[in-house]
């Protein structure tokens, strides 16, 4: 599982920091050069993968432990590596990740203070040890991101600012551990800019036309 023709790229950010208009923005730029690409978003993106993130977020099921959490947010990566990721990076299509094994790693060990030895570990048992090419994590203040979230909060969300400011300070630590994979982008400019900077760092590394 770890041959790949496809370019991987993750996006990762506190809930509201602007990631999924980048991830689309940035498809839509690659497919309109014939780079070929998919979205995948996680927890989800298969069959097996949307019935655990329907039990992860949305059916309030607030008793979930932490351990319980990490397995099940690992449990649904494996299914998408296996089913979708690593398949279509054979078939020489790009795939973009709104989120992957960095949000475990701040969440989980960030947020829930799980030991992070073991969630990389986890991660790399649930990847088939595979890892983007490159990682752009968006960063915004959680009181910026809050106020961009729309009313409607799942369950992670729910436990409020406190848990998101956690999960930056983890994630500014990632940034720092994996600096040759993870590239810091500052999200409180404007879309267009996010997206300029992001393309170039991308044309940068070789991995857009
Ligand atoms: P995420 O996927 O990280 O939760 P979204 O991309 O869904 O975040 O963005 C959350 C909200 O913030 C949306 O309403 C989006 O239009 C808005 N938004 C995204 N990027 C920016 C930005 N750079 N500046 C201001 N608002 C933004
Ligand atoms: P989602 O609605 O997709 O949030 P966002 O639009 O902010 O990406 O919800 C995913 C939630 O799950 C989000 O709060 C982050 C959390 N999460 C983890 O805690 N660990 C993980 O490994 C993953 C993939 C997500």
């Amino acid at each position: 599982m770890s041959i790949s023709n496809g370019i991987f790229i993750s996006f990762e950010g506190i809930d509201g920091c602007g990631k999924s208009t980048q991830v689309k923005l940035l498809m839509d730029a690659m497919n309109q050069t014939g780079q070929k690409t998919i979205l995948v978003r996680e927890p989800g993106g298969t069959t097996i993968s949307e019935e655990i993130r329907d039990i992860l977020l949305h059916r309030h099921l607030e008793d979930i432990c932490d351990r319980t959490e990490a397995l099940l947010m690992t449990g649904s990566r494996s299914q998408l590596t296996y089913e979708v990721i690593q398949p279509n990076l054979n078939a020489g299509i790009n795939v973009i990740a709104d989120r992957y094994t960095d949000s475990t790693l701040a969440y989980q060990g960030g947020g829930r203070k799980l030991n992070i030895d073991w969630l990389i570990k986890l991660n790399q048992f649930a990847t088939y040890e595979l890892e983007p090419h490159v990682t752009f994590f968006v960063d915004v203040l959680p009181a910026e991101a809050s106020r961009r979230k729309s009313q409607e909060r799942d369950r992670i969300e729910r436990a409020g600012i406190d848990l998101q400011a956690k999960v930056r300070n983890a994630y500014l630590e990632l940034v720092n551990q994996f600096h040759d994979r993870i590239v810091l982008i500052d999200g409180h400019e404007s879309i267009e800019k996010i997206h300029g900077t992001i393309l170039a760092e991308l044309q940068r590394r070789h991995l857009f036309e």
